[in-house]
C-alpha cells in the first residue's frame, strides 16, 4: 500500500517541484527576513517543532464536524468548522515557516502536503458558508454534511503526506536523535594544524574523534568543539562561520553557542552535541561529549 501510495506522490513530481520551487523563493524570502518570527513559528523557544503541535487540533476539532451532523446538532457542527479552519490556518503558519528551510524530497513531499491541506480549507471555508443562513436548529443539508466528508477526506489525504515529510524523509527530525551519548575520552584527529602542531584560531576546523566529525574552533588555549553535523538537516558546521560566540550552519543559518551547543537561532529547534577538548599525554588532544 505504502509503496503504490509513494508511486502516486512521486508522479505528482512535474507540477510538484516547479510549483514548490516558486513558493518557496517567495515563503524563504518573507521569513528570513524576520528571523524573531520564524524561530518562534519554527518552534526554538519550545526545543520541538510548532507545527507538529498544531496540526493535531485541526483534524481532531474538524473530525468533530461530521460527528455533530451525524447526531443532528448543526450549530455544533458550524462551530466546530469556525474553530477547525481558525486551528488549520495556525498550523499552515507554522508549516510555512518550517517550509521555507525545506529542501529536495522534502520540499516536493511538502509542497504536496500544503497543497492538498489548502485545497480542505477552501473546502471548508465554502461548506461554512453554505451552512450560514440556516435556522440554527435546522440539520445541515445534504450538500453541507457531503462537503465536510469530502474536505476531511482531503484534509487526512494531507495528513497523510504529512507524515511522510517528517517520518520517511525526516524534515525537521534531530539529526542526533540516535546518537550515543557515551562519555568516555577518545583521540582527536583535526583535519589541520599549524606548523608547530597546534590548532589554527579564528576559524572553524573540522576534527575526527572516533566515528564522528567535530568543529574545532580554537580561543586562545580553549578548544571548543561541536557535532559537526547541523541538527536541523545536517548541514557541515566546519564549513560555516563564526558569530560572535557561535557557529551559523551553511545551510540555513541555525547558529549554536560553541561553549555548549545551544541553539541561539532557527531554523533548528534542537541543541547540538558539545564537546569537552583537552591536551592528551605525549600530545595531540583527546575529546569526549559533554554530560
Ligand atoms: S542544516 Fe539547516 S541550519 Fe544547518
Amino acid at each position: 500500500m505504502a509503496r503504490w501510495l509513494t508511486r502516486l506522490m512521486d508522479a505528482q513530481r512535474p507540477w510538484v517541484k516547479p510549483f514548490g520551487d516558486a513558493v518557496h523563493r517567495i515563503d524563504h524570502a518573507i521569513f528570513q527576513a524576520m528571523p524573531p518570527v520564524r524561530d518562534l513559528l519554527n518552534g526554538r523557544w519550545l526545543g520541538h517543532p510548532i507545527h507538529a503541535v498544531l496540526t493535531d487540533a485541526p483534524i481532531g476539532i474538524l473530525f468533530l464536524v461530521i460527528v455533530f451532523d451525524v447526531v443532528g446538532q448543526p450549530a455544533a457542527a458550524g462551530w466546530a468548522l469556525l474553530v477547525g479552519v481558525l486551528a488549520m490556518a495556525g498550523a499552515a503558519l507554522a508549516g510555512l515557516a518550517d517550509y521555507a528551510d525545506t529542501d529536495g524530497l522534502s520540499r516536493e513531499r511538502a509542497t504536496l502536503h500544503a497543497t492538498l491541506m489548502a485545497v480542505a480549507l477552501v473546502l471548508y471555508v465554502v461548506d461554512g458558508v453554505a451552512r450560514l443562513g440556516g435556522a440554527t436548529d435546522a440539520p445541515a443539508s445534504t450538500a453541507a454534511v457531503i462537503g465536510s466528508v469530502i474536505a476531511f477526506l482531503v484534509l487526512s489525504a494531507g495528513a497523510f503526506v504529512g507524515g511522510d515529510v517528517v517520518y520517511v524523509t525526516g524534515n525537521m527530525v534531530n539529526r542526533h536523535a540516535f546518537r550515543g551519548t557515551g562519555t568516555k575520552w577518545l583521540a582527536l584527529e583535526p583535519a589541520e594544524t599549524g606548523a608547530d602542531g597546534s590548532i589554527p584560531e579564528g576559524r572553524p576546523i573540522r576534527a575526527r574523534l572516533g566515528s564522528n566529525s567535530l568543529v574545532l574552533v580554537r580561543n586562545g588555549d580553549a578548544i571548543l568543539a561541536l557535532h559537526d553535523t547541523c541538527a536541523h538537516a545536517g548541514g557541515p558546521l566546519s564549513e560555516g562561520h563564526l558569530v560572535g560566540d557561535t557557529i551559523e550552519c551553511p545551510w540555513h543559518a541555525s547558529r549554536y553557542r560553541l561553549a555548549d551547543g545551544r541553539v541561539v537561532q532557527g531554523p533548528s529547534v534542537y541543541d547540538q552535541p558539545a564537546y569537552e577538548v583537552r591536551p592528551r599525554d605525549g600530545g595531540g588532544w583527546e575529546a569526549r561529549r559533554q554530560a
